[in-house]
């Protein structure tokens, strides 16, 4: 690793959760990463403290006009007991487009992966072992300086966080309802939608809320201006599987490049399907549910893993996809992401990255 970082020692640590029934977001770890920024030193004071609250002025921007930002990877162990992130190097790019989108300084991306990996091997016997489990990890920025006039702050600070998790939807790999939202919209064009934003998150509580009352998991948004073509998930990106085709909404400026999305279109590519990334619209779905066409949907992403969708609700009408069970797509996504961010099945795309390096081994 090119950064070190001064570590002390959490000396009251936590009783570890049992990997059996692991819910999401839960349980912390005994330890947090802080660093800070202003505009002398950059980046700045990298450091390994006990996991604790922290303190925050009451006119700190990010209290008021949101200025903040996240993102989400996963430390796994494979049966050889080798601690190993998943292509972290993208979050680190993607926490850069972020940044950009909302007036926060970049990052080194060296100094965000070694930052990460840091924390991993301070607090590796925290991450589970059981199907579906991971230790998730959730760097995060947020502006500091106590400031009530709109603009960026001057001051920032960088944490990571990491919470041993089992899958995000509690079922694990049974399907999930999605409702199809036509009242409100996630983002549009222009907007903060392929930004990994808090607000974004935010915006989203109202139509949630109304979509759990009715029984739902979770919201497939359309997109901002029409309400007519297929966006994501309200925390994963949407696949279809319509005829012999693997389809995804084309990124168009409002929708999450998701790293899982990526690594999905690159397997099936080597795998042989057909994929797409276009404009799929809502009637497209419909009709092809009623030609029977419409064989799977999943979602996808690093707390969602793979997980497949058995029933849509768009408009009154409840269609059921592939008899409420997972399809072979999404099993076959699921079983090689999961095997290769694991080390359970070689990783022949070399998405990998070991926490510690060759020589520290
Ligand atoms: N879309 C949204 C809105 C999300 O919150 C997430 C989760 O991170 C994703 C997509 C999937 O992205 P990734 O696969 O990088 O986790
Ligand atoms: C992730 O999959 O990492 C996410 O960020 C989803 C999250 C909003 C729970």
């Amino acid at each position: 690793m090119k950064h070190q970082f001064p570590v002390t020692l959490n000396t009251n640590p936590k009783a570890k959760p049992s990997p059996v029934g692991l819910p999401f977001g839960t349980y912390f770890t005994d330890h947090m990463f802080i660093m800070d920024y202003n505009q002398e030193e950059g980046w700045h004071n990298g450091r390994i403290v006990p996991y604790a609250p922290i303190q925050l002025d009451p006119a700190a921007i990010v209290l008021h006009y949101g200025q903040e930002m996240f993102e989400g990877l996963k430390a796994y162990k494979t049966p050889e007991d080798r601690v190993q992130l998943f292509r972290p190097y993208m979050n680190a790019k993607r926490t850069n487009n972020t940044n950009d989108r909302l007036c926060i300084p970049q990052i080194d991306e060296e100094l965000y992966v070694d930052a990460i990996k840091a924390l991993v091997e301070v607090d590796q016997e925290w991450i589970p072992e059981g199907e579906g489990t991971a230790l998730y990890i959730r760097p995060f920025i947020f502006g500091d300086e106590p400031y009530l006039g709109v603009r960026q702050s001057m001051t920032y600070k960088f944490m990571v966080i990491l919470s041993p998790v089992g899958p995000y939807f509690v079922n694990g790999l049974q399907p999930t309802k999605m409702y199809v939202e036509d009242v409100y919209v996630r983002a549009v064009k222009g907007g903060t939608g392929e930004a990994k934003c808090g607000g974004n998150y935010a915006a989203a509580l109202k139509a949630q809320e109304i979509a759990h009352e009715k029984g739902y998991e979770q919201i497939l948004w359309l997109d901002g201006i029409e309400q007519k073509y297929i966006e994501e998930i309200g925390a994963a990106n949407a696949f279809f599987v319509i005829g012999d085709e693997v389809v995804t909404s084309e990124l168009n400026g409002s929708i999450l490049p998701g790293i899982t999305r990526n690594s999905i279109i690159a397997l099936c590519k080597e795998k042989g399907y057909k994929v797409s990334e276009r404009k799929i619209s809502i009637d497209e779905l419909v009709d092809a549910y009623h030609a029977g066409q419409l064989k799977e949907m999943f979602a996808s992403g690093t707390a969602a893993i793979v997980s497949p969708v058995g029933q849509l609700e768009y408009k009154g009408e409840k269609m059921v996809i592939n008899n409420f069970e997972i399809g072979p797509v999404a099993k076959e996504m699921y079983d090689t992401i999961y095997g290769i961010q694991t080390g359970k099945i070689e990783d022949f795309m070399n998405w990998t990255v070991p926490v510690a390096s060759e020589d520290e081994e």
